[in-house]
């Protein structure tokens, strides 16, 4: 059992293949937090700390004249705001009398066989998924992984006897995952309100970290910043009712000193695509908390009486390897333990979507021709993107009108697909289900159904509105709308894309007092809808979208295995964008295309070949006017489908290496995929600079087995040579080439 209770000290140690979580009810019953990091003996690290009087902070009444025992100094594993402790807080409840100091005590606990799931929330989920195995037999080994996970609930309660806080932990022990969610019942007979619900809190007692967070803007997603912590709190979130393109709820701490190969780190990733906050904090101590939840900017929650809330999970996980060996960890849970449904173990299919190749600017005849070059190149799958339904020539109409527009494609949506499956290929549809246009059918009969607030004028961007997902009635009309076009024709993928942030958050289905509810309940409204969608066509392969990367989350991924990585295509702007993701996400779950050049969003020219490269790190595809290429060109694109088909396992569910940084990179830029046994490797480099008469360029190789013998381009090296002295890369001719290594394992003499 990965969880250890010791019920003389209630110390409680949860244990993972690598890792070391533990916490203590301390003989006020307060839930200490003692250790997360390095797995070690199960000792009571309560030890650890130091009890002085200290000024102002306060002592808790029935710690009676001790003035060494304050909250306001302890390792706390769920503060409460008014408990003493003036650190930035974990929960924030209005009691019925308006108050709001809290003080939360240990209870009870719980130990279960198995991992928990949250009602309507995304959570990662332990036992195989069987009809996932039943497809492909047998699965790629990244695609395996036999988690055996068990369940922790510690129950506190208020010590006004108001409501109790179940504390749920996951501890998915050969994953190297421990899970965190949380659940806040009423059992008094008034309404209770959460101003403030985080679902993780840990707290450091000493060391020196920096903070690695992900920011960016359109286009720009996910870039990596890594800073020093100082005293206060330093924090990234979002308020748009989105995960955002500006900042990700994946958060990193780290010792100082630790690298992509060397040192401690503690990955935090929320499950979760809405408003969130990533808080860390430099306390007067020194000591470090870091927060991670729903944002409580737009949120207030009222739990009625007998009723509960559960806060969404966040997945934790420790390495002592340094930050590569974190985003494995999260590679692998993400994608066996949290992309669900045949999707997860079978092939994704090569595509082409028509988006930048031809906008608005389509027919039935068009699409036709360009399927039909696609499946000459050895694409499979065809995806109509924006502008097939309703009035919608730009993107100024017609979204919320979910009818085909038989006009314009010159046939029905069944005869242009039954002839782009006669072409060989599978077909996909692009659907915004969130968004309107005033300029819609949709809107001239329900306008109550857009979020507006009454007497303001709304927030318009991209010239549109949003719905409001947290009422049922609207969902349930848009999921029936979607339902007869899937149903009308043969379909095989998805999109689901969403162009704006939220604004005017005001829903006419809840009271006045309860529209803090409103920003929570959309994304539940979202997440009901994508799980009735997945129930209804478990086939489907859907692929998460906001304007690119704006709700690129773990959430997301529980519904969409893969997510439009950013409406960036520039494979060097991507560079960075993929760098950023890689942190958190795996590779198979960032959707990424060849598109053409000049680039549309830089105009930058890059080789073709370096655009399949970046491509292929990705789930990758095409995004332009086949029709246009030369036949040199299409000669090219056959080969790069050939070879990623050919390396399709060892990059999607094989190890991921980032070997350097591409924002600061000397030249060139490198990653790595290896197999989990190190059979083999493919390297991957992008030439950023090229100088005449300029140095050798090596890159050390990772993930091989020392004590083979690889091949290199006909070329014999031993693993460690080429991890120490590393592979003499090729000279790269011009700007932005790129060169696809494959390294692979002579057999054992
Ligand atoms: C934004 C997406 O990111 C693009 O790929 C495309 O689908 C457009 N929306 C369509 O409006």
């Amino acid at each position: 059992m990965a969880i250890l209770f010791d019920s003389t000290s209630r110390l409680f140690t949860l244990t993972t293949a690598h890792s070391m979580y533990q916490m203590k009810a301390d003989r006020y019953g307060v839930l200490l937090h003692t250790w997360f990091g390095m797995k070690g003996s199960a000792f009571d690290y309560s030890y650890r700390i130091a009890y002085a009087d200290r000024g102002f902070s306060g002592n808790p009444y029935d710690a009676g004249d001790d003035r060494t025992y304050s909250l306001d100094a302890l390792p706390l594993e769920f503060p409460a705001y008014g408990s003493g402790d003036y650190r930035a807080a974990a929960l924030k409840v209005r009691y019925p009398d308006g108050t709001s100091a809290c003080d939360l005590r240990y209870l009870k606990h719980e130990i279960r066989e198995g991992k928990y799931s949250l009602p309507g929330l995304p959570a990662l989920y332990d036992a195989p998924d069987q009809e996932q195995q039943a497809h492909e037999t047998p699965a790629p080994a990244g695609c395996r992984c036999g988690s055996r996970s068990d369940t922790l609930i510690i129950t506190l309660e208020d010590t006004r006897r108001m409501f109790y806080v179940h504390l749920y932990y996951g501890v998915m022990e050969d994953l190297d995952i421990i899970t965190r969610a949380v659940c806040v019942e009423n059992h008094s007979e008034d309404d209770i309100y959460l101003e403030n619900i985080q679902s993780v809190c840990v707290d450091y007692l000493h060391g020196e970290y920096d903070l690695h967070t992900f920011y960016g803007r359109h286009v720009k997603e996910r870039n990596y910043q890594r800073s020093p912590l100082m005293h206060g709190s330093q924090s990234v979130g979002s308020t748009r009712g989105t995960s955002s393109h500006q900042y990700n709820p994946f958060l990193i701490l780290s010792d100082r000193d630790t690298t992509e190969d060397t040192g401690n780190c503690y990955g935090f990733s929320f499950l979760y695509s809405g408003d969130f906050l990533g808080n860390a904090e430099l306390d007067q101590y020194n000591q470090t908390r870091l927060l991670l939840g729903i944002h409580p900017d737009n949120f207030c929650y009222c739990v009625k009486p007998a009723e509960r809330f559960y806060a969404p999970e966040a997945a934790l996980a420790y390495s002592a390897q340094g930050l590569g060996r974190l985003s494995r960890i999260f590679h692998q849970a993400y994608r066996t333990h949290l992309c669900r449904g045949k999707w997860t173990a079978k092939r994704r299919p090569v595509l082409l979507n028509d988006w930048e190749g031809v906008y608005f600017d389509f027919d039935g005849d068009k699409l036709i021709q360009m399927a039909r070059d696609a499946a000459d190149l050895g694409i499979e799958l065809f995806v109509m993107d924006d502008g097939w339904f309703g009035k919608r020539d730009l993107d100024v109409s017609g979204l919320g009108d979910w009818t085909v527009n038989e006009k314009k494609l010159g046939c029905t949506l069944k005869e242009l697909s039954d002839q782009i499956h006669g072409l060989g290929l599978q077909f996909g549809i692009w659907f915004e289900p969130e968004g309107i246009n005033e300029d819609s059918d949709l809107y001239r009969e329900h306008p109550d159904w857009a979020f507006t607030v009454p007497g303001k004028q709304p927030t318009r961007s991209r010239l549109q509105l949003l719905l409001d997902f947290s009422r049922e009635d609207v969902r349930e009309y848009i999921f029936s709308h979607i339902c007869q076009v899937l149903d009308s024709a043969r379909i095989e993928y998805l999109k689901w894309d969403l162009n704006r942030s939220l604004a005017d958050l005001y829903s006419a289905s809840l009271p006045a007092k309860r529209q803090g509810e409103v920003m929570h309940r959309y994304v539940l409204g979202l997440y009901d809808m994508l799980e009735k969608l997945t129930q209804r066509y478990p086939d489907m392969l859907i692929e998460g979208c906001s304007g690119g990367g704006g709700r690129f989350d773990a959430g997301m991924l529980y519904y969409t295995p893969q997510i439009w990585c950013s409406d960036d295509t520039d494979a060097i702007e991507r560079l960075s964008i993929q760098y950023g993701t890689s942190f958190g996400y795996p590779v198979s779950t960032m959707g990424s295309h060849v598109s053409h050049c000049p680039n549309e969003q830089t105009r930058r020219i890059t080789p073709l070949n370096t655009r399949a490269t970046v491509a292929m790190s990705g789930t990758f595809g095409y995004e332009l006017d086949v029709n246009k290429m030369t036949e040199d060109e299409k000669t090219i694109v056959k080969a790069q489908i050939r070879e990623f088909k050919e390396y399709y396992d060892l990059i999607q569910y094989g190890d991921y290496y980032r070997l350097t940084d591409p924002d600061t990179a000397d030249a060139y830029h490198g990653w790595e995929f290896a197999a989990e046994d190190g059979s083999e490797a493919l390297l991957c480099i992008v030439a950023l600079q090229i100088h005449p008469n300029g140095p050798g360029r090596w890159m050390c190789l990772k993930g091989l087995n020392a004590d083979s013998i690889y091949t290199v381009n006909d070329e014999e090296y031993p693993g460690d040579v080429l991890m120490n002295g590393g592979l003499l890369l090729p000279t790269a001719a011009e700007e932005y080439e790129s060169f696809r290594i494959h390294i692979v394992e002579c057999p054992a003499v």
